[in-house]
């Protein structure tokens, strides 16, 4: 194996210091748990267009007998779409209140078919759930992995056939013009979601062929869930005052229409075929050799 000349380790680790910060809020210890209910609520309002439109990008792929694990569902904008589509999801969630929550909610829908495990998805001993799965995905993820090839290891590892990793690429001009506005600072790209090329990188490395395909999907918010939103990522760099979340407040209200703010994202899916487990052993050898070597 060939190993890139692209230092994405180092960058991977100091882009992830930046997107994985506490918020810092004055006002309300509890403004992080109005993240989950606003994110379903959010999903809901279109009938989870965005999970929906991510798998219409994997096609026949998915099937009415495909057994899927997922990695990180939080309030359920992949599970739900999946649930409904395919014949058994395990989802893997490291949040207990995350996982009291969407049980809550699959079984207000009527979905029987989705297992959510509290799991940390960086402790779990893959050889218990080697080989079960046709499918392993996992949305808006990736930042919350510390160590990207032991993730893609993992998820080889769980699936005997398919592999998928979708996530949002680009963040919405609100924000960025909002953190313009409040801050005077110039927008460093402090709040981009795209992950998705550590991943293909480290997959073509591997000798993978990576399927890449973008996808269109809208969001809808009301004041409350807008303010908060674009608050939560503020939170994450200034310490967040009532006087700044005012001004926020201020600087988003003019983009309500009728009470409501349309934002349109971008996505992106990437998936591959599983190699068989003869080949995969041979590329993580590889993979130790050469750190070992460094
Ligand atoms: C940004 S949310 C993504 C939610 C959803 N998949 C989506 O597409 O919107 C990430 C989720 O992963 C969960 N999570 C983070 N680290 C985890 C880990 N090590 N094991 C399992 N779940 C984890 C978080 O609790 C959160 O619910």
């Amino acid at each position: 194996m060939v190993r890139s000349p692209i230092d994405w380790r180092n960058t991977w680790q100091a882009r992830r210091q930046v997107r994985i910060r506490p918020m810092q809020v004055t006002f309300d210890p509890h403004f992080g748990e109005h993240g989950l209910s606003d994110s379903f609520a959010v999903a809901c309002c279109d009938d989870f267009g965005y999970g929906r439109r991510a798998l219409d990008v994997l096609g026949d792929q998915v099937t009415p007998e495909t057994v899927t694990m997922e990695i990180g569902p939080g309030s359920g904008a992949l599970t739900f779409p999946l649930a409904r589509r395919v014949a058994r999801v395990v989802a893997i969630e490291r949040s207990l209140p995350t996982v009291a929550f969407l049980m809550e909610k699959l079984a207000e829908a009527g979905l029987t078919n989705v297992e959510v495990r509290q799991e940390d998805w960086s402790e779990l001993d893959i050889t218990t759930l080697q080989d079960q799965f046709d499918l392993a995905i996992c949305s808006h993820f990736l930042w919350q992995v510390g160590d990207l090839e032991t993730h893609l290891h993992k998820m080889e590892r769980a699936s005997r056939r398919l592999c998928a990793v979708i996530q949002p690429a680009g963040r919405t001009p609100l924000v960025v013009e909002t953190w313009t506005a409040v801050t005077g600072r110039p927008y460093d790209g402090r709040f981009e979601p795209d992950a998705d090329l550590f991943p293909y990188l480290i997959l073509r490395e591997w000798g993978r062929r990576v399927h890449v395909r973008t996808f269109d999907y809208t969001v809808e918010r009301d004041a409350a869930q807008l303010e908060r939103y674009v608050t939560g990522f503020i939170a994450k760099h200034e310490l967040m005052t009532v006087a700044l979340r005012d001004r926020i407040a201020a600087h988003v209200a003019p983009y309500m229409r009728d009470g409501r703010h349309v934002d349109h994202g971008q996505a992106v899916v990437l998936w591959w075929p599983v190699p068989d487990v003869s080949s995969i052993s041979r590329a993580l050898t590889d993979v130790a050799e050469s750190c070992s070597a460094e």
